[in-house]
């Protein structure tokens, strides 16, 4: 039974529970996050048990406004500047060297700090009353798909988080893409629905793939995985055929409009599992844009 008890839209019950150093589920416009507050150590730890993720694997703080990443950077790259006044507030995380009083327990003792200005109204509006950082993961079960409703995140985690702030449905659906701003040049390590041309744009071209030690911080091991299998193809009709041809499976190809494969990609495994799926046939979108996004999760899904 899930109690819907713990959804609501009250700003002032979430304000109180991240003041008695609970978790709230908080809507942004990439996916659900489960939020504690960042400079509340045992808070933090709540989220990792909640989550049953392993301590090496990093928190993002969300704050309010662009002009807070110098409460949490000890500086400012160029390249972090540049993209947090462009896309600042939305779907990008900057990775930046840590402030000093940033604790342990966020980073995973790494040197740097993943820091993102959401633009969902909800999340502003408790961001703004909130006045610090907020450090969240993604709201699911580690491994398993983010969520997208306020429902998923109740799912998910049922009574470990003590309140879910319901702001609908996440209009972009996949988590924010991720810039390592603390490397020469910049790397892009999560593909999200700021597109990398759209940064190598920005950047004139001082940007590259992720490689090396920061490729190797926690998003490499994680999938976001189903139940259900899931198996690639390069077109509909592909996709047909091998649907005929396997027993319980379902086609998901929402190729024709890549915004809207991105927004439903989670909840739409998500049903399939719920309606006892056994094989997701996933159409690949064409690598540009948000579909660098989407055929990464879609990799992970399938890993
Ligand atoms: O859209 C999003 O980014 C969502 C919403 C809630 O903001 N959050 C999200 O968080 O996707 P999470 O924890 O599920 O994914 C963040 C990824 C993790 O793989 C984590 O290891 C990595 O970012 N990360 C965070 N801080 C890092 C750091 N300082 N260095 C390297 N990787 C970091
Ligand atoms: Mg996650």
């Amino acid at each position: 039974m899930t109690d819907r008890s713990r959804i609501g839209s009250s700003v002032e019950r979430a304000l109180d529970v991240l003041a008695g150093g609970g978790l709230v589920g908080l809507p942004t416009e990439t996916v659900y996050g489960l939020a504690a507050d960042a400079s509340n150590g045992d808070a933090v730890r709540r989220v990792f048990r909640a989550k049953g993720r392993p301590a090496d694997h990093p928190l993002i703080v969300h704050v309010a406004h662009a002009e807070q990443l110098s409460d949490w950077a000890s500086s400012v790259p160029p390249a972090a500047a540049v993209l947090a006044d462009t896309c600042w507030p939305g779907p990008l995380t900057l990775l930046v060297p840590r402030a000093t009083h940033v604790l342990d327990v966020v980073t995973g003792g790494r040197s740097t700090v993943g820091v993102r200005v959401p633009a969902h109204p909800l999340a502003t509006e408790l961001l703004h009353r909130f006045g610090g950082g907020l450090a969240a993961p993604s709201a699911n079960q580690f491994g398993k798909v983010s969520p997208t409703t306020a429902q998923h995140v109740l799912d998910d985690l049922g009574n470990l988080v003590d309140y879910v702030l319901d702001g609908g449905a996440c209009p972009v659906g996949v988590e924010s893409t991720i810039v390592d701003c603390t490397v020469q040049p910049a790397q892009i390590l999560r593909p999200g629905a700021i597109a990398a041309e759209q940064i190598d744009l920005l950047l004139r071209g001082d940007v590259a793939a992720a490689s090396g030690p920061s490729r190797a911080a926690g998003m490499m091991a994680s999938h976001y995985a189903p139940s259900a299998r899931v198996v690639l193809v390069d077109s509909a009709a592909t996709a047909e055929r091998v649907a005929a041809s396997t027993p319980g499976s379902w086609v998901l190809d929402r190729t024709d409009d890549l915004v809207s494969y991105a927004r439903t990609l989670y909840a739409d495994l998500r049903d399939a599992d719920a309606r006892g799926v056994a094989v997701v046939v996933a159409v690949m979108p064409p690598a540009a844009g948000i579909g660098h996004a989407i055929r990464d999760r879609l990799t992970k899904a399938a890993g």
